[in-house]
């Protein structure tokens, strides 16, 4: 069972900080397939959420039914972090956590983000700081999702990972790819292991191209990893999470959910949407995420027509329930090609 500081989960599969995506709905819709052992805001400005601007509280929402929480927070030494991970957990989260992986220039410029990982020791004192103001009163642990490091020439996953260990962090992420990578290649799983290896007792989350089940098990086997955390594989497939869990922890092969199922996920979200954020959200994150989440769906091009051309959530949910009612009918989709691999994949578990 993985544990974080005071926190156990019940699950070794966790939900990534996507920034535009890992709203409330999105968490809760995760959640409530199953599976999920931790799940983690977008990041936060720490300045925004101590000044109370709307966007980054809107951010920091929670809700019964979103726990355990992580939110996740991003600056440098030179901004008030202790006082943001003060306020986060005043405000629900259940675990702060430290962006240091971030490559996009609106925060790594700022010296926040994966520039963290260029100055190592500054970065320990900051992560020490955060954690002498939260841990010994409030008992909540402090994380922190790295990267290996800021190029090729420049790996200080292993080190860092050690040296946050001694000053109280209580569990690190590491994505297995340098900041100068940005999304390119695949993550190394050698990169993450040496991580595993460098720290003593803290769980190390493996994070990178985790896309279905047997992907989680592959990288735990290889890396030594504690745990998994999963971004943009759950913005196509949420219930990655309960296939995982099933795997992992039960040792269960949980099949790939139907045509209807998905259809049921979708209208799922969307109630989620309307029922904690706004119309302009619904419109937007629906238009938005289909593209991806579709793509398990097979041929499906008038579904997603339907939805990207909506003018309401009302007209969304139409939609939805068209197809939802031809699924009941016994209509499925033809498959598609893209996807193939990881449908293969999931064969593997479900039939082994
Ligand atoms: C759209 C998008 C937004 C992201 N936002 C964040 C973020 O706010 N904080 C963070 O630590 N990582 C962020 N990431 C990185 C992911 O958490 C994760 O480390 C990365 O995508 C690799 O995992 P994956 O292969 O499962 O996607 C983001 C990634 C994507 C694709």
């Amino acid at each position: 069972m993985l544990t974080i500081g005071s926190i156990q989960l019940d699950s070794p599969a966790l939900l990534a900080p996507m920034a535009g995506h890992t709203d409330l709905p999105f968490r809760l819709l995760c959640r409530s397939i199953g599976g999920v052992g931790l799940a983690s805001t977008d990041l936060l400005n720490v300045h925004s959420l101590l000044r109370g601007s709307p966007k980054a509280l809107a951010l920091a929402a929670t809700a019964p039914g979103d726990e355990p929480l992580c939110m996740q927070l991003y600056g440098n030494e030179h901004d008030p972090l202790p006082d943001a991970a003060r306020w986060a957990v005043n405000n629900g989260a259940d675990v702060i956590d430290i962006n240091m992986g971030c490559p996009v220039d609106k925060v790594a410029k700022k010296h926040g983000g994966s520039l963290l990982l260029c100055d190592v020791d500054s970065t320990v004192r900051l992560a020490e700081r955060i954690v002498e103001a939260i841990t010994p009163s409030t008992g909540k642990p402090v994380t922190a999702k790295i990267r290996l490091g800021w190029d090729d020439d420049r790996i200080v996953g292993p080190p860092l990972a050690r040296a946050l260990e001694q000053v109280g962090i209580a569990a690190v992420t590491v994505h297995g790819r340098t900041t100068e990578q940005f999304f390119k290649g695949r993550a190394c799983l050698q990169g993450i292991k040496a991580v595993v290896d460098a720290v003593d007792a803290i769980p190390v989350i493996g994070n990178g191209d985790i896309e279905v089940a047997a992907d989680a098990q592959h990288m735990m086997d290889v890396t030594g990893c504690d745990g998994v955390m999963i971004a943009r594989g759950a913005l196509r497939r949420p219930w990655v999470f309960h296939q995982i869990h099933g795997v992992l922890t039960e040792g269960v092969a949980v099949p790939e959910p139907t045509f209807k199922t998905k259809v049921e996920y979708l209208l799922r979200h969307l109630e989620l949407i309307m029922e904690h954020l706004d119309e302009r959200n619904a419109l937007h994150r629906m238009r938005s995420g289909i593209a991806k989440f579709a793509r398990t769906m097979g041929h499906v091009k008038p579904l997603k027509e339907g939805i990207r051309t909506a003018n309401s959530s009302a007209e969304i949910e139409r939609v939805l329930r068209f197809w939802h009612a031809k699924a009941c009918d016994g209509w499925t989709p033809n498959p598609i090609l893209e996807g193939k691999a990881a449908d293969a994949r999931t064969r593997d578990l479900t039939t082994a």
